[in-house]
């Protein structure tokens, strides 16, 4: 018996990945990732809101100033602090009348060897790598599923997150939590056309990846990853492009390893 399969079914998948008419809101928006992942997400069509800590409200105007007036706007907003996050978001979907994606990349790291790890220390980790992406992934999550038009949430892990790296006990804890949390709102957002995924890329060329690989230390690394060299920020983009739109509708909960092979060994 043979059986038929009907090969004109489609899912309607957009190879231009264009985000025409969405709005992206992107957290730790001027960082080195965010950066690439703004000029992606504008070139593609879509509306940009951008969250900044207070520490960084000297560059905002330099940076908004390169971007459409009418597609792009700033707030300060601490995304560990829950009333702020909650406020902002509100105020993201006033200024753009709607919101459809949400790219969790503020992040902090210190690099200090377990034993000497400070409560504080750990603190901070936990609640910028791991706390406030839920606060931002639960408010931005309760608008889409009143929406009822689905969306994306995309969080930034790191490779840390799989592999055991020397001086990053807290930072794994968090990132490792941060995809537990990733695959717990896939469950349960799936159904009501939101994905949320997660992306971990090895050392990334930013202020960030800069400052914990430098010199010798960088080298050595090199060598572990099977192609040699740490990662652009602009591939990294790519891929939060490609989590941004239809293309990947059909991926929730996953984790995307971006690390040129290095946890393959
Ligand atoms: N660069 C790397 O090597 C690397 C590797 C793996 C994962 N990551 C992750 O990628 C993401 C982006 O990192 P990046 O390399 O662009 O670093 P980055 O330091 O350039 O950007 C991080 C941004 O987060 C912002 N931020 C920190 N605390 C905040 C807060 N409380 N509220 C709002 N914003 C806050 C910072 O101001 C900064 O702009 C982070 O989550 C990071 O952990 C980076």
């Amino acid at each position: 018996m043979t059986t038929t399969y009907d090969m004109s079914l489609k899912h309607g998948v957009d190879f231009n990945f264009s985000l025409e008419g969405k709005v992206v809101l992107i957290t730790g928006g001027l960082g080195g990732i965010a950066t690439a992942a703004n000029e992606a997400m504008l070139d593609k069509g879509a509306s940009i809101a951008i969250f900044y800590p207070e520490f960084e409200a000297d560059r905002v105007a330099e940076v908004m100033a390169q971007f459409p007036k009418d597609r792009a706007q700033a707030w300060c907003c601490d995304v560990t602090q829950e009333v702020q996050v909650e406020r902002c978001v509100k105020d993201v979907v006033d200024h753009f009348g709607d919101l459809h994606i949400l790219i969790n990349a503020a992040g902090a790291i210190t690099l200090n060897f377990a034993e000497d790890v400070m409560l504080t220390e750990w603190q901070r980790q936990i609640d910028v790598n791991l706390t406030a992406p839920f606060l931002c992934a639960r408010e931005v999550g309760r608008y889409l599923l009143k929406s009822g038009h689905g969306g994306k949430i995309i969080n930034i892990a790191s490779q840390a997150a799989t592999v055991a790296i020397d001086q990053h006990c807290a930072y794994t804890s968090a990132k490792a939590g941060l995809i537990g949390m990733t695959k717990s709102l896939a469950k349960e957002w799936g159904p009501h056309g939101i994905t949320v995924n997660s992306i971990s890329p090895t050392v990334v060329l930013t202020p960030m990846g800069a400052a914990a690989w430098s010199g010798e230390k960088g080298e050595r690394m090199k060598t572990m990853i099977p192609t040699g060299r740490f990662a652009y920020t602009d591939e990294i983009a790519a891929s939060i492009l490609f989590l941004a739109t239809n293309g990947s509708d059909m991926i929730n909960g996953a984790d995307l390893v971006i690390d040129g092979g290095y946890t393959i060994w």
